[in-house]
């Protein structure tokens, strides 16, 4: 079976390592190329995009692929709405690998927003020490709200970080602790914490520092991902598999 993985997070490295290896699966794990050093990973990869739905396509027939595992970040639609787009058009399987959003908790002080530009205007006219972690790529929308002073972090340096006149930039890769986070929150005297509501262990000790301190979280909706199969775990994404692998 030739298998494309669409990957970029946490779940398609546990799918790689657990089928790296295996003689039945000839698998290729694909990048956008957002990081310039990607960890390193045990079946071949390849970097870049497909040149849309129709490049995806071209891809997946060149390749003679058989079968497609979305396991990109939950934030990121339009690679998934291609994937859902070139796969009904070959007829090829395809099911999304992906992390239960968090949920809320009790001593949560979450402020639900649909996009990074609300996230911006929520935070309101008033100066803040406002800690960011949604990523390097959207750090353009808080442009328009300067009057903040912002704690950044991020694993590679963002293009538009100057566009922020009072900021500290924090260059890190997770998983984070909480004891860690919550110092953090102190030291910087945080006022809101901006974050996507990505799911996962290696990032919501944040979330709960947050509530601990009792600070308000401004968390971002995942975007809609198509209509198609999903699972939330592995061992279904190797059932999925071996279903598949037995067709004709
Ligand atoms: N968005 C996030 O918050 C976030 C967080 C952590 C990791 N990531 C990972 O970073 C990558 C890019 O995220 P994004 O938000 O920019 O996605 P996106 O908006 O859905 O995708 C933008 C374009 O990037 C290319 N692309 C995305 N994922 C790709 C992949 N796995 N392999 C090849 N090309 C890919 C595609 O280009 P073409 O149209 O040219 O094919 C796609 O149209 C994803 O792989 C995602 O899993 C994203």
């Amino acid at each position: 079976m030739r298998l494309l993985i669409l990957g970029g997070t946490t779940e398609a490295s546990v799918l790689a390592d657990a089928i790296a290896g295996r003689a039945d699966i000839a698998a290729v794990l694909s990048l956008a190329g957002r990081t310039r050093s990607p960890a390193p990973s045990p079946i071949p990869t390849r970097i870049g995009g497909f040149g849309g739905a129709e490049g995806l396509s071209a891809y997946l027939d060149a390749e003679h692929i058989d079968a497609v595992v979305d396991a990109t970040h939950p934030f990121a639609a339009q690679m998934s709405r291609h994937a859902a787009e070139a796969c009904r058009a070959a007829k090829l399987p395809l099911l999304i690998f992906t992390r239960p959003p968090w949920e809320r908790q009790s001593g949560d002080r979450w402020i639900d927003v649909a996009t990074m530009e609300e996230a911006a205007r929520t935070l309101g006219d008033i100066p803040r020490n406002v800690f960011l972690t949604q990523g390097r790529l959207q750090l353009g929308a808080f442009a328009g709200a300067r009057h903040h002073r912002y704690i950044v972090r991020a694993i590679e340096r963002p293009d538009k970080i100057d566009a922020l006149p009072r900021h500290r930039l924090i260059l890190a890769r997770g998983p984070f602790r909480f004891a860690d986070e919550e110092a953090l929150m102190r030291a910087e005297s945080i006022e809101f914490l901006v974050s996507k509501n990505s799911g996962g262990e290696a990032t919501y000790a944040k979330i709960e520092a947050a509530r601990n301190l009792g600070l308000p979280v401004v968390m971002v909706r995942r975007p809609a991902k198509p209509d198609v199969e999903r699972t939330t775990r592995l061992e279904e994404v190797l059932a999925w598999l071996d279903t598949h692998r037995a067709a004709p």
